[in-house]
């Protein structure tokens, strides 16, 4: 058995004292974050250059201690390592050249897939070179479903219209689009894997917008794949898989994609999460992080449902989603001393 808490956590060992790491946790509400990104040259230059993305992988572990930490990169690195051309505009989010036909597709070029994989490998290493002997690595990628409604709406959408209507008019180019995502993603994990990640987490921030069947053929059936392949190459490296909003359906999901983990977010009510998913598996989750923001009772308040709820099954603290750039920082170190109280 490891030494490290978080392992144990994936393990299925219940703790008194779970590990706590937050979805995001390097990012715009670290002025040190702030500073390396301002003097980056972009985006997607601070996550190709591995010195840079490994220092600011490690400053929320310096200044809070995590139990985990995760590489800094981004889900759109995979499009992008694809030949489809990323942008981040500053204040709007990602811009992609939108897919919308076979030509298209076939137009993208592939020829810089290893040389972009190889720099966050390297990042990989120079992070597992840095770390504390007692926290985890974990690398990570989007689902294949998250990342096509980037790719085909070429940005973020309220409601993943563009890719759910894709999928119903050219289910053929949707599934093309699809099969090369989870070949891509098997290819850049098991890089990571080898380079030292020691978990891996696929988030499918959207799995919560689609109808039950389009959930099986989009979400279940291409996860279910990735995993299997995983598995199989590296059966000791825990996977967390990420269904945000899933809502019931992620019973199905745990049942059948094989993860060691689920992530829940924080609309799932933590009663169900207890008697339909921590039987099968770990769960972590699920402060919302707007509590996070506000503090004082609310946080206390939300913590302590949580911990009460969750901690007599194997359990892991987070957000239910990802921390945003104007949560105050004694928030977070509150947040850690009540959940190791
Ligand atoms: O958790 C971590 O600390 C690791 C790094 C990480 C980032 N993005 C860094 C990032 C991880 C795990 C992600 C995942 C990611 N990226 C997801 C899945 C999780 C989720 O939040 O739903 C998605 C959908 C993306 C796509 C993405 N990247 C969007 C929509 C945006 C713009 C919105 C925003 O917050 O600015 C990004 C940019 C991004 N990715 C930033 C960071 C720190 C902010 C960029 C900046 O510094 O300007």
């Amino acid at each position: 058995m490891s030494e490290k808490i978080f392992l144990k956590a994936l393990q299925g060992e219940v703790l008194s004292k779970p590990p706590i790491w937050l979805m995001r946790q390097a990012g715009r509400y670290l002025s040190e974050y702030r500073e390396v990104r301002a003097d980056a040259g972009g985006f997607l230059n601070l996550c190709y250059t591995p010195e840079l993305a490994a220092e600011v992988t490690l400053q929320p572990i310096r200044r809070f201690g995590f139990d985990a930490s995760i590489l800094f990169a981004d889900i759109l690195v995979v499009p992008d390592a694809l030949g489809q051309d990323v942008r981040f505009e500053t204040g709007e989010g990602p811009r992609l050249k939108p897919i919308a036909s076979f030509e298209d597709f076939k137009a993208l070029d592939q020829s810089k897939v290893d040389e972009k994989y190889n720099s966050i490998s390297e990042t990989v290493r120079l992070i597992r070179a840095g770390l504390p002997k007692e926290v985890t690595l974990i690398g990570f990628c989007g689902a294949p479903w998250t990342v096509a409604t980037y790719m085909v709406a070429g940005q973020g959408t309220v409601n993943q219209a563009p890719a759910r209507a894709l999928a119903y008019s050219n289910p053929d180019l949707f599934q093309a689009i699809i099969d090369l995502l989870v070949e891509s993603s098997v290819d850049y994990l098991s890089r990571q894997v080898e380079a030292g990640a020691e978990v891996l987490q696929i988030f499918d921030s959207w799995a919560g917008s689609l109808p039950q069947d389009q959930f099986e053929r989009w979400v279940l059936q291409p996860t279910i794949k990735m995993v299997a392949r995983l598995r199989e190459k590296y059966p000791h490296i825990p996977i967390i898989g990420f269904p945000r909003g899933a809502g019931p359906l992620y019973e199905v999901y745990v049942k059948t994609v094989g993860v060691q983990a689920v992530s829940v977010d924080e609309t799932m009510p933590l009663a169900w999460a207890k008697e339909n998913l921590q039987p099968h598996v770990t769960v972590q989750g699920n402060l919302d992080a707007l509590a996070l923001i506000e503090g004082g009772e609310v946080l206390e308040r939300s913590v302590a449902h949580i911990l009460e709820t969750l901690c007599d099954g194997p359990f892991v603290f987070n957000l239910g989603h990802g921390i945003q750039p104007h949560t105050p920082v004694a928030h977070v170190e509150k947040l850690i001393e009540l959940v190791r109280a």
